[in-house]
């Protein structure tokens, strides 16, 4: 169901957070058997970011963003009514990451939760806030998403280790009467989807042994092959669906942001819509796939450029599977 234009829900302020190390691809040469020109041609990245240092986990990089976010609004954290944290790498299980960023923050007066839907949690957990904003309950709901993948990156496997980085993003979703804001996403899922792509140790169905961490289970696992043509596919069609049920044309998109797995997914993606590559915000040859990080971090490095009534796609697919779009009209012009 589509918003009552006079009550949506929108961005109206974002922060974003990578850490300092970059791990180039000349570096990935010395752990694997790999090289800069297989990674570029294969997968348009260049270099990506690691969090360093011992007791750094995903709740750093989400504390940075929002810390943006306070600072750009001026707001007080006593304020924000909840806060949800999509993320895949939690910093503990058994444990919630939004109610330590919470606790840190001092936000107070805000119940928060963790939002996992893999490469799709930001898009799944915007539309959830808009939910939110749009039933009345909420004024102001604070958005992350943020991964700290590299914890979870076999350094001896080739198929994965070149391709995450990590990074994340919060965004502030408030009321708006202007008919900016979420205005309509098309989702899906699959569970096939998980022989293809998961963790296979460390969860119920395989609790952690000895036997589990000396066979490197406990590391990212992806037949990449297989998960490039869904994504593909089901990408296109989420985009296409959500234009078609707007009556949008291409002319009328003023930015898609895709997620970042693999350039040439986002070509293929790009020529099946009938967008032009300039249209396209990419950060994958410098950040990789940041997961859940990778949309609210292309808005937070594309908001100087972005004005008041733009149209943005953004579009998602990943472990699950999970996918989406979704159709954003920007709120706000640049400072
Ligand atoms: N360096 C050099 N060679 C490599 C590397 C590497 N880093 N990785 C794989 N190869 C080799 C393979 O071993 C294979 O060699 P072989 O032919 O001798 O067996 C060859 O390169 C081709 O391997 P493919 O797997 O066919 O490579 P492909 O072109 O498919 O690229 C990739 C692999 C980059 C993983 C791609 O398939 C991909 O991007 N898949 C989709 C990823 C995605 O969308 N994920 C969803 C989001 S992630 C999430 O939700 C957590």
């Amino acid at each position: 169901m589509k918003p009552d234009p006079k009550n949506t829900a929108a961005i109206t302020a974002i922060g974003g957070f990578v850490p300092e190390y970059r791990l180039t691809n000349k570096e990935l040469e010395t752990l694997v058997d790999t090289n800069d020109e297989w990674i570029v041609t294969r997968t348009g990245i260049k270099e990506r970011r690691v969090l360093k240092g011992s007791e750094k986990a995903t709740s750093d990089i989400a504390i940075e963003a929002i810390n943006e976010v306070l600072r750009k609004k001026n707001l007080d954290p006593k304020e924000i009514e909840c806060i949800i944290c999509c993320t895949m790498t939690p910093d503990m299980q058994l444990t919630v990451t939004a109610a330590y960023i919470a606790w840190k923050i001092g936000a107070d007066n805000a119940w928060g939760y963790d939002f996992t839907a893999a490469c799709c949690g930001f898009l799944y957990g915007l539309t959830t806030a808009a939910s939110y904003i749009e039933s009345g309950r909420y004024k102001k709901v604070i958005v992350i998403g943020a991964d700290n993948m590299t914890a979870f990156v076999d350094y001896k496997d080739r198929n994965t280790c070149v391709l995450f980085g990590d990074g994340g993003a919060a965004v502030l979703v408030e009321p708006n009467e202007e008919g900016s804001g979420v205005l309509d996403s098309s989702f899906g899922s699959n569970g096939y989807g998980r022989q293809l792509m998961h963790q296979k140790a460390g969860g119920s169905l395989k609790p952690a042994t000895h036997a589990t961490v000396d066979a490197r289970e406990h590391f990212a696992f992806m037949d990449g092959k297989a998960v490039f043509k869904y994504a593909v596919t089901c990408m296109t069609e989420s985009v296409l669906t959500v234009m078609k049920r707007n009556n949008l044309t291409t002319a009328d998109i003023a930015w898609v942001v895709p997620h970042q797995a693999n350039l040439r997914i986002i070509e293929a993606v790009a020529k099946e819509i009938n967008i032009p590559l300039d249209k396209v915000m990419l950060n994958i040859e410098r950040l990789g796939n940041t997961i859940a990080g990778t949309i609210p971090l292309c808005l937070w490095e594309w908001e100087p450029k972005l004005k008041k009534g733009d149209n943005i796609i953004l579009v998602s697919f990943g472990g699950g599977f999970t996918w989406g779009a979704t159709w954003l009209k920007w709120a706000y012009d640049p400072e």
